[in-house]
This record gives structure tokens, sequence and C-alpha cells, in this order.
């Protein structure tokens, strides 16, 4: 599990295993907008202000995934305890 923190609100959620951030943000009323939600789209593209994300998306290029500033939480998780979202 990990924690994500909504910027905007100062509030943070923890994501299990079995669940996406998108999943767990709605949960508590923050809608982020998806389509595929398999990484393929970008529609739910995300800024990252801080943590690291692990990324499982196709549709940033390597270089985009390795500036660690944006995921797409339909299904990308994070390896630092925590990710701060431009939410
Ligand atoms: Fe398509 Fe997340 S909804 S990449």
């Amino acid at each position: 599990a990990f924690d994500v923190r909504v910027a905007s609100t100062g509030c943070t959620y923890t994501v299990p295993p079995g669940r996406t951030v998108v999943q767990v943000l709605a949960d508590h009323g923050v809608d982020v907008p998806v389509s595929c939600e398999q990484g393929v789209c970008g529609t739910c593209l995300t800024r990252v202000l801080d943590g690291v994300p692990e990324h499982r998306d196709l549709y940033q290029t390597e270089e985009e995934q390795a500036a660690n500033d944006q995921f797409t939480p339909c299904c990308s998780r994070a390896k630092s305890a925590l990710l701060v979202l431009d939410l």
C-alpha cells in the first residue's frame, strides 16, 4: 500500500493492493476523468508534485516516465510511500 495526497485539500488516502488510485480518490469524492482505465489513452494523466510513481502506462514515452512529474492514476502506482498529486 501507499498513500496519495490531494494537494488542494491536504487530504491523504491509502491505496491498498488491488485498488487503483482513481478508485480510492473516487471513494472520497475526488473525481479524475478516465476513459480506457488501462494506461493507454492518457485521459487520467495527473501531475505529481512529490514522490515517485511506479509507471504502468503505455501512454507516456520512457523519457516522460523518467521525469516522474506526471502519472496515470487509473493503473500506475507508487514506488515511494507517498505521492502528492496536483488535484
Ligand atoms: Fe486511459 Fe488512464 S484512463 S490512461
